[in-house]
């Protein structure tokens, strides 16, 4: 029997009272246009929209937005509890702006290729994040979104039969494991370990403001399914890992100095393209935890 690539219907434009929003994929993603986000620091009812428009549409895109590390900060403290610690620098002055500087950034142990939602090994992990881009490559170095509200969604109902009632171990060393051995020392490693250890969340989680399930599960960071044995665990997540991010549920953007996106970190997954060779890339990256944990 043919079967359709994707179930749901493409997401509407919808209307806010204080700017535009072009969808940008046939379930998320919208480009939001003339306004400068910075206002929402101070303009409650702007910021009211905006999150809205967050919630409707899950990734948010902007253009030539003028934002000081500062306003940076202050945009980000409207949404949640500014996240310290990451896997980039802070900027000085600015705990809680990271620096994300290419390609010096993956000398380090974390690489983050592959598909993942932000600190989904945390038990209280990033609930969004807001990426602005001051240096570019001339060509490359986009960014990817995938929708796991419609990644779920369009699942055959014996599969969500079966992935409701599962949950998976969600590790910082999945992918790292060996190159962290590599390079700590067994006393550096326990460390690391013990400050971030493995958290289990469920596979399917309800989103906590707009009540859409979605797929919590990520090739970066999801190691076993709970209580099956590696060949079965390996099955369930393979399929997973292959079905959350086929191209009806991505969203890809090309960053230009001074855009910005703004992503739901639950609902969503992303990957940055590196094929921008020794090119220059800088980002600026502030990211908010809820008390909201997947469930
Ligand atoms: C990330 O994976 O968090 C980095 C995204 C990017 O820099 O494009």
């Amino acid at each position: 029997m043919a079967q359709l690539a994707t179930k749901s219907e493409p997401i509407t434009a919808k209307s806010y009272q204080h700017f535009e929003a072009a969808p940008q994929t046939g379930s998320f993603g919208a480009l939001i246009k003339n306004i400068q986000v910075a206002d929402a620091i101070e303009n409650d009812e702007l910021f009211a929209d905006l999150y809205q428009a967050w919630l409707d549409y899950q990734v948010l895109f902007f253009r030539d937005q003028e934002l000081s590390p500062g306003q940076h900060l202050k945009l980000g403290e409207r949404f949640g509890e500014i996240q310290k610690p990451g896997y980039a620098p802070n900027l000085e002055g600015f705990e809680g702006v990271w620096v994300q500087e290419y390609p010096d950034l993956y000398d380090g142990i974390v690489a983050d290729l592959d598909w993942h939602s932000d600190s989904s090994f945390r038990e209280q992990p990033t609930r969004g994040s807001l990426l602005y881009a001051l240096d570019v490559p001339v060509s490359g170095g986009d960014t990817v979104w995938s929708d796991m509200c419609a990644a779920y969604e369009d699942l055959a109902p014996p599969w969500k039969t079966m992935v409701d009632g599962l949950s998976a171990i969600h590790d910082n060393m999945t992918r790292n494991l060996f190159r962290a051995l590599s390079r700590l020392s067994v006393e550096e490693f326990a460390k690391v370990r013990e400050y971030l250890p493995p958290n289990e969340h469920p596979v399917v989680c309800t989103h906590p403001e707009s009540g859409r399930k979605y797929l919590f599960v990520s090739e970066l960071m999801t190691r076993d399914i709970a209580g099956m044995n590696d060949r079965e665990s390996r099955a369930v997540l393979d399929f997973l890992f292959a079905h959350q991010t086929r191209p009806e549920y991505q969203c890809r953007f090309n960053w230009e100095p001074n855009s910005l996106v703004l992503w739901d970190n639950f609902s969503t997954l992303h990957r940055g393209i590196f094929d921008f060779g020794q090119s220059h890339r800088l980002m600026h990256r502030v990211s908010f935890n809820t008390p909201w944990k997947p469930a």
